[in-house]
């Protein structure tokens, strides 16, 4: 694991390797354990070049509790205003000798292509490229899934909402099928499902009343406005009224259903607040379990990289 670009093709045993990690390091956080001397000396540099809230804020929060160095640019007001090319930028802070950049960038492949093009004692994690993948929000849902189920075997888990533009929701397709889960559901309007999307090893439902059933996690997802076409907007209220999680909704789903949103929510547009905030949600516990993922991705990329030198 020097790179953490993507889940498809990745081993299962990988996977639960990632997940025990985490365990280990939320366990010792839960007893006030909350700094690790493992990437002490270690320079990471976020280069988020679209906006975050909790990816970018968590893995600041992980690699200060791993002891490392963190750096985050502020795009915005760095030197690619100028127009300095995206090689030019990774050359230069490769110049100041960091060992990790943490990525999010609006194309797809902007990580596997700095992960290529950057010097070979440096880690790459993908946090985020366009439509394609965000494989530490997948890893920190499957943690928060199996926190609460114990196991991937027997479950139903559906995704609802926007897979089109959905970088999350790829990258939990992928790890819900190599961890093993029963049946992985999408239901969204013909509109918001990519082309041939039963490929990817899921069963499709275009209504939310069908598709709920029998259902042990739901992982509801956000329009992403900002990647369609503002003419093909459904209006918000329409779109709540067949595909947004009221409690109706809510109780067609079996009654222990667990209920995920990799964030942000519209409240009113894809999950009502009595359900986001009710009892069945796990939101909030997703985004504390994204230190202690993050945490064991970057320790164990570095720790890879540091056997290769
Ligand atoms: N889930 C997620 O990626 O959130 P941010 O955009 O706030 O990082």
């Amino acid at each position: 694991l020097q790179h953490f670009l993507s889940i498809e093709g990745l081993q299962k045993s990988l996977l639960t390797e990632i997940l025990d990690t985490a365990e280990s390091f939320a366990d010792m956080s839960e007893q006030q354990v909350k700094k690790f001397p493992l990437l002490r000396g270690k320079t990471i540099v976020n280069l988020f070049f679209e906006n975050s809230t909790r990816t970018r804020a968590t893995f600041e929060l992980a690699a200060t509790r791993l002891s490392a160095d963190i750096l985050s640019m502020n795009i915005a007001t760095s030197a690619t205003s100028k127009g300095e090319s995206l090689l030019d930028t990774i050359r230069n802070l490769e110049a100041m000798q960091v060992d990790m950049f943490v990525v999010r960038h609006s194309l797809s492949g902007a990580a596997h292509f700095i992960a290529e093009n950057a010097a070979p004692r440096i880690s790459v994690i993908n946090a985020g490229d366009g439509q394609h993948e965000h494989p530490t929000q997948a890893m920190l849902d499957m943690f928060t899934i199996r926190r609460v189920k114990q196991s991937f075997s027997g479950l139903r888990i559906a995704i609802v909402g926007d897979i089109l533009h959905s970088r999350v929701a790829r990258s939990q397709i992928h790890a819900l099928n190599i961890l093993g889960a029963e049946e992985v559901r999408v239901i969204a309007p013909k509109t918001l499902l990519p082309a041939q999307v039963e490929s990817l090893g899921v069963s499709v439902y275009h209504d939310l009343t069908v598709g709920l059933k029998n259902v042990d996690v739901i992982i509801m997802l956000r329009l992403q406005k900002e990647r369609m076409n503002s003419a093909l907007l459904p209006s918000e209220s329409e779109y709540f009224k067949c595909f947004g999680l009221s409690d109706d909704k809510l109780k067609i789903a079996n009654k222990d259903a667990m209920v995920m949103h990799p964030g942000p929510i519209n409240r009113g547009v894809e999950i009502s607040s009595s359900v986001a905030d009710g009892p069945q949600s796990v939101i909030l516990q997703q985004v504390t379990n994204g230190i202690a993922v993050r945490m064991a991705v970057m320790s164990m990329a570095m720790q890879c990289n540091m056997r290769t030198e």
